[in-house]
């Protein structure tokens, strides 16, 4: 039987971009697949385009219709459930794709007090400034940012046909980053037991 103090900590890793051919679910994979090999995580592939949100919003206090309740709930049960997230974004003008910010201004509660990590990619940037924006924002809904970053400039030719990365110092980097990750979360899901975050 699980030990429930000792279950596997269940990370969602959300794919931001929703693009027509994009590139994302290739970097998301690649993440996944390091998560895998973990026995202290388990992971849920949250895909954007699968949970589609509308980005007209209620106003405070109105209830939103059926259908809105029904395509938010979609995506707010999975974020609820996760212990963690790894979010796996690109660089759209120098930010993050609006995509993941209606994703995350639709919830509150369901990122409090929860580690995010990130993979990003782009050009010479490699997305680093998307994570930067994304690290404000995160703090506002109460979410506890993790320090190292998994980055891919230009990224077109750091993937092989089969979606490996080229360079294993890529490889290294995730571990790190996963690792700070484990720590949080571990840590956040255990003090949450004894204290509920309500401040
Ligand atoms: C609207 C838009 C804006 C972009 N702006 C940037 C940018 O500021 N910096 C950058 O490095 N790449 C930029 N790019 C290139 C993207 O990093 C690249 O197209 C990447 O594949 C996008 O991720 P996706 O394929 O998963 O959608 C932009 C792409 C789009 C579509």
């Amino acid at each position: 039987m699980t030990d429930p103090e000792n279950a596997r900590l269940q990370v969602a890793v959300i794919i931001g971009s929703i693009r027509n051919g994009r590139f994302g679910p290739v970097v998301a994979d690649w993440v996944i697949s390091h998560i895998a090999q973990r026995e202290d995580m388990a992971v849920d592939r949250v895909d954007l385009l699968e949970t589609p949100l509308p980005v007209h919003m209620p106003a405070f206090g109105e209830v939103p219709s059926d259908e809105v309740r029904e395509k938010v709930g979609a995506l707010s049960s999975r974020l609820a459930a996760a212990d963690a997230f790894v979010i796996v974004t690109p660089e759209y003008n120098h930010s993050y794709p609006a995509s993941l910010k209606n994703a995350i201004d639709w919830h509150n509660e369901q990122w409090h007090a929860k580690p995010v990590g990130f993979v990003s990619y782009g050009g010479v940037s490699g997305g680093l400034r998307a994570v930067e924006h994304l690290r404000v924002v995160l703090a506002e809904v109460h979410a506890v940012t993790v320090r190292n970053t998994v980055s891919f400039a230009n990224y077109g030719q750091l993937f092989d046909a089969e979606g490996k990365t080229t360079d294993p110092a890529s490889d290294v980097a995730a571990k790190a980053m996963l690792d700070q990750l484990a720590w949080w979360g571990q840590a956040l899901r255990d003090a949450k037991k004894t204290r509920p975050y309500t401040v």
